[in-house]
C-alpha cells in the first residue's frame, strides 16, 4: 500500500501557487496538508482539485467549538473526502466524542487526530490562560483524553513523540511538525528534530513545510527526505 510518511504543508496564499506546486510532486512521494491560510483563501474546491491530482489531504483546520458544530464540521470534511482531519483536544471529552461519532473509526472516514498543546505555547503562556503545570504534562493529559475518546492520534512535537508512544501505545498516530535537516536553520520552529530521528522517536507521519516548499529544488528536497526515512527502514 502507498503510505508516504511525509505530509507537505502547502502554506501558500492561494490556489494558483498551491496547485502549481503540487503538480511538481507525486502522491507516491507525499501527502499534502491544507491549513487555515490556504483553505480560507481557496476553500473546498481547491481540496477537490488536489485530490483529483491523486493526493490524499490532511485538512488542518483544528476544529474547536461546541460538540454539535464540530461533529457537523467533521462530517463536511468526510464528505469532501479528506484523508485526515483534526480538532483541538481542549474542546473536551464531549466534543471529542461527538467528532468520533461523526467519523466512525475504521469506516473509511478520515483519520481523526487532536491538537494537544500548541507548540507555540510555553509554560508561562499556558499558566496565563489558566492551565497549571507545564506543557509536557498538558500534552500527556490531553493525548490520554483524545485516546480515551477514541481518536486515532495527536499532532505533537517530535520531542514529545517518545513519551507519547510510551503512554499511548504504538498504534496511536503521532503526527509531527518541526522537522528540520540537522544542518538547516530552524526558521521560527524552535523545538526541531530530523526526519529520521522523529520516526525513531515514534512519529508515524511528518508534516514538513518550508524545508520542501522553500527549497531551491523542492522535488530534490522531498526525495532526499524520503531517502533519509527509507534508509532508516521506516518508510
Ligand atoms: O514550514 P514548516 O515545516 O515549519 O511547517 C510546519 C507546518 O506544520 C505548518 O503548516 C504549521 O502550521 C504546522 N504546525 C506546526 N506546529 C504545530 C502544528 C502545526 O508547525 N504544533
Amino acid at each position: 500500500m502507498n503510505d508516504p510518511r511525509i505530509i507537505v504543508a502547502l502554506d501558500f496564499p492561494g490556489a494558483g501557487e498551491a496547485v502549481a506546486f503540487a503538480r511538481r510532486l507525486t502522491p507516491q512521494a507525499c501527502r499534502l496538508k491544507v491549513g487555515m491560510e490556504l483553505y480560507t483563501a481557496a476553500g473546498p474546491r481547491l481540496v477537490e482539485e488536489l485530490q483529483s491530482l491523486g493526493f490524499e489531504i490532511f485538512l488542518d483546520l483544528k476544529f474547536h467549538d461546541i460538540p454539535n458544530t464540530v461533529a457537523r464540521a467533521c462530517k463536511s470534511a468526510a464528505a469532501l473526502g479528506v484523508w485526515m482531519v483534526n480538532v483541538h483536544a481542549l474542546g473536551g471529552r464531549a466534543m471529542l466524542s461527538a467528532a468520533r461519532e461523526a467519523l466512525p473509526a475504521g469506516t473509511g472516514a478520515p483519520k481523526l487526530i487532536a491538537v494537544t498543546v500548541l507548540t507555540s505555547m510555553a509554560d508561562a503562556d499556558l499558566n496565563e490562560v489558566g492551565i497549571a503545570g507545564n506543557a509536557q504534562s498538558g500534552v500527556l493529559r490531553l493525548a490520554a483524553l483524545a485516546k480515551a475518546s477514541g481518536l486515532d492520534g495527536v499532532v505533537c512535537s517530535p520531542l514529545e513523540a517518545a513519551a507519547l508512544k510510551a503512554a499511548c501505545g504504538r498504534d496511536f498516530l503521532l503526527v509531527t511538525p518541526g522537522i528540520r535537516a540537522s544542518t538547516a536553520a530552524g526558521d521560527d520552529q524552535k523545538r526541531v528534530m530530523t526526519a529520521a530521528s522523529a520516526l525513531v522517536a515514534g512519529a508515524h507521519y511528518l508534516v514538513i513545510g518550508r524545508p520542501i516548499t522553500a527549497a531551491r529544488d523542492p522535488v530534490a528536497a522531498l526525495n532526499a527526505l524520503n531517502r533519509e526515512i527509507t534508509g532508516n527502514g521506516q518508510a
